[in-house]
């Protein structure tokens, strides 16, 4: 409930992830009168810093999204008074129990909650699971760990990964995050196939023809060049983010809306897909490209990435569910970096009206005349169903137009970051948003032989300018099945 005191400690509190996400999105909560009365936040990180100085650090990335009050500046100077600062090593015990002591003075003997945000190199992963249980079972209240990706970069390494968090913490304890669970339409997603008649019976290979998920964005690897390249875009964002809403997307009815019937489900999507072969996967990298007067980097310009790297940057794949609900349904799966333009979606084409009954008012071809319902995550979040209509006046024209629900239009209340749903959920002992053990190892047993098989026979990326639709073998691809990318008209 509200009225026990929780602390929060984030570890690796002057990295990115921290400044730009973790910390704004515990202010987000703070202002929305969503985190317990008595709640206190640590960063914790090896470089020395004093509290002020992690305020200042901290107050650079807040902002007030809704400020009709006025007194936002006044509820920022309140959050960063409930904020501290503890400088130690990621592996040092001792550190640990310095930062336990000062823990214990703000729980002040009642329950001590504690939640720690690991938003460090995975190279440290264990030892900061380990340093932060030590108190854990002598203490009264709960002790959970957040962890972020990368967890692994293959099946074993996960699985390595996981037995050493399960020497300090058990899976009740562990908190993995995949961000894209925690996004509005994400959400929503069980919402609007669940509970409205008119989607939840077409929700198969009886009605639908393909489904697609699509993420692009319209800016490279800058600066991350170095973590990017030992991971690539399928480890990036396919393996976790893409996969993620595919499984939910997909699952059976769960009984209930409790996290394990939910993940249990998942699990079985997962479980059921069908190995993937390497001919249904394309991939590619962005190359430097000029437009209007400016040169845009390749990806091998970066300095933080070898000049003979063919890490993909862009990968699109073909996937299926061997299951009775999707059987021969094609998933087509695209995420690039450096693209046109930023955008999340998921696209569903539904099946021809059998009969064909105004096969002749279409002024275009009758392929493109069907049904599609499209989830745009991000941005301009919106759901929006295709349909063909008579176009008014004498005669029989017919066109598709949108029955669109722009979100922008319908709700005037801000959409809150993923981050901000997902840490209140950790708070609140929710785990329906995270990644359960299982569902990791089925992901990595998916993706694995593919990247293993990749990486042996050093497939060379298809190059794309930065900045363009990617590279044309995506089409290809998706023609093999009959596809048609909706994102591209
Ligand atoms: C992260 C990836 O998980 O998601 C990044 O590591 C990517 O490469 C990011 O940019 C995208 O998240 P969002 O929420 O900005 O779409």
């Amino acid at each position: 409930g509200k009225e026990s005191a929780v602390t929060i400690t984030v570890a690796g509190a002057s990295g990115d992830l921290a400044k730009k996400k973790i910390f704004p999105a515990l202010f987000a909560l703070y202002y929305e009168g969503c985190l317990p009365k008595h709640f206190t936040i640590y960063g914790y990180a090896r470089s020395k810093m004093t509290n002020e100085q992690l305020r200042t650090m901290i107050s650079q990335t807040l902002t007030c999204r809704i400020d009709q009050s006025g007194n936002c500046g006044d509820k920022i100077e309140k959050f960063l008074q409930q904020c501290f600062y503890h400088s130690g090593q990621y592996n040092s015990e001792e550190d640990f129990s310095q930062l336990d002591k000062d823990l214990k003075e703000h729980e002040g003997g009642g329950l001590a909650n504690r939640l720690f945000y690991l938003s460090v190199p995975p190279d440290v992963f264990i030892d900061v699971a380990r340093c932060a249980s030590l108190r854990a079972s002598s203490l009264k209240g709960w002790t959970r760990v957040i962890v972020e990706k990368p967890f692994g970069r293959d099946s074993e390494s996960s699985a390595e990964l996981t037995r050493g968090l399960k020497n300090y913490l058990t899976e009740e304890q562990i908190y993995r995050i995949d961000h894209y669970l925690g996004k509005e339409l994400v959400e929503n997603l069980s919402v609007l196939r669940f509970s409205n008649l008119v989607f939840e019976p077409l929700w198969s290979r009886q009605y639908i023809r393909n489904v697609q998920l699509i993420f692009s964005e319209d800016f490279g690897t800058e600066g991350r060049g170095g973590y990017f390249d030992s991971y690539g875009i399928i480890r990036d964002i396919m393996q976790n983010h893409l996969l993620q809403i595919l499984a939910l997307f997909a699952m059976e009815p769960p009984i209930s809306l409790d996290a394990e019937d939910i993940r249990n489900e998942k699990v079985k999507v997962l479980r059921s897909m069908r190995p993937l072969h390497i001919e249904d996967v394309v991939v590619g990298q962005y190359k430097s490209h000029v437009r209007g007067g400016v040169k845009y980097p390749g990806y091998t310009d970066d300095k933080t990435v070898p000049s003979n790297s063919i890490t993909p940057t862009f990968a699109a794949a073909a996937l299926f569910i061997d299951n009775a609900r999707w059987d021969g349904v094609p998933f087509l799966m695209k995420a690039g970096k450096a693209l046109h333009n930023r955008r999340a979606e998921i696209r569903v084409q539904f099946r021809h009206v059998p009969g064909h009954l105004f096969k002749r008012s279409f002024g275009m071809d009758l392929d493109q005349a069907t049904n599609e319902l499209v989830i745009r995550v991000q941005p301009d979040e919106a759901i929006y169903l295709k349909i063909n209509n008579k176009v008014p006046g004498l005669g029989m024209r017919l066109d598709r137009s949108n029955l669109n629900l722009l979100y922008a239009d319908r709700y005037s209340r801000e959409i809150p970051d993923a981050y901000e749903r997902l840490l209140l959920d950790a708070i609140e002992g929710e785990r329906r948003l995270f990644i359960r053990s299982d569902e990791l190892d089925a992901a990595w047993s998916l993706f694995t032989p593919l990247l293993k098989e990749l990486e042996a026979r050093k497939v060379v990326p298809e190059l794309y300018p930065y900045g363009s639709r990617g590279p044309v073998g995506a089409h290809y691809l998706a023609a093999k099945y009959n596809v048609r990318w909706g994102d591209l008209g």
